[in-house]
């Protein structure tokens, strides 16, 4: 089953609590939460408050996407302000297995992210000790891009190499996803797709409905 993770940062935070209730769908499990911090990437959006305070008022599986430089130093507190998910991106860490090791070990689900220029073999040898593999659809930092074209084949590369080696990693696609494009990216093997601006952007109900009526083809 294919898995719709909204990211919230095209949402209107000063209304975000309102935003997340009035979601009505029940097939929607998870939320993606892009925490940026100025160094990794040329945007800043929110910290452990922010994911503490909407974690009180939704039951969502928090997955949080961290654009963060040598992220090890902030898993142990965003996994007690609410998150069920770490990502981090492979090109931030002095240490990858290190820090893979420190989200695996509290019980959290871990994911590793390679953004657009980094050559999708570079995951390859960290599969085994991740949840997810995020491959970023678009230069992180902002929403509302364009879909980079050669994502297809990163993700049918990655869906072949974990086939023929048993892994059960899953595949997140992220950035420049919209009902138009999401079918291609699907049939080459993503099994949770990230959305935010055509998402948060339109009629977030009927959006939602629209993902998962697509899935469900
Ligand atoms: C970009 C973020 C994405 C982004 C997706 O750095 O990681 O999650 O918010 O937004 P859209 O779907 O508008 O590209
Ligand atoms: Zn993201």
């Amino acid at each position: 089953m294919v898995e719709l993770s909204p990211s919230i940062l095209s949402a209107d935070f000063s209304n975000i609590g309102n935003i997340l209730k009035n979601i009505k769908s029940e097939k929607l499990k998870m939320i993606h939460l892009d925490v940026m911090d100025g160094v990794f990437v040329p945007n800043i959006t929110f910290g452990f408050k922010f994911i503490e305070d909407i974690k009180k008022i939704t039951d969502y599986f928090f997955d949080v996407h961290l654009m963060v430089y040598e992220p090890i130093r902030f898993i142990e507190k965003f996994k007690n302000s609410g998150a069920d998910l770490i990502t981090v991106h492979l090109e931030a860490c002095k240490n990858v297995n290190e820090t893979l090791d420190k989200i695996n070990s509290l019980n959290i689900k871990s994911g590793l992210a390679i953004n657009p220029d980094t050559k999708i073999e570079c995951i390859y040898k960290y599969l085994n000790k991740i949840d997810f593999a995020l491959i970023m659809s678009v230069n992180p930092g902002f929403g509302g891009q364009k879909f980079i074209e050669n994502t297809h084949d990163k993700i049918i590369n990655l869906k072949e190499f974990i086939k023929k080696n048993n892994l059960k990693t899953k595949i997140e696609v992220d950035g420049g996803i919209k009902t138009l494009n999401v079918k291609s990216v699907i049939d080459d093997g993503a099994e949770v797709i990230v959305s935010g601006s055509d998402i948060f952007n339109n009629d977030v109900n009927k959006k939602i409905e629209e993902y998962y009526n697509i899935f469900d083809i």
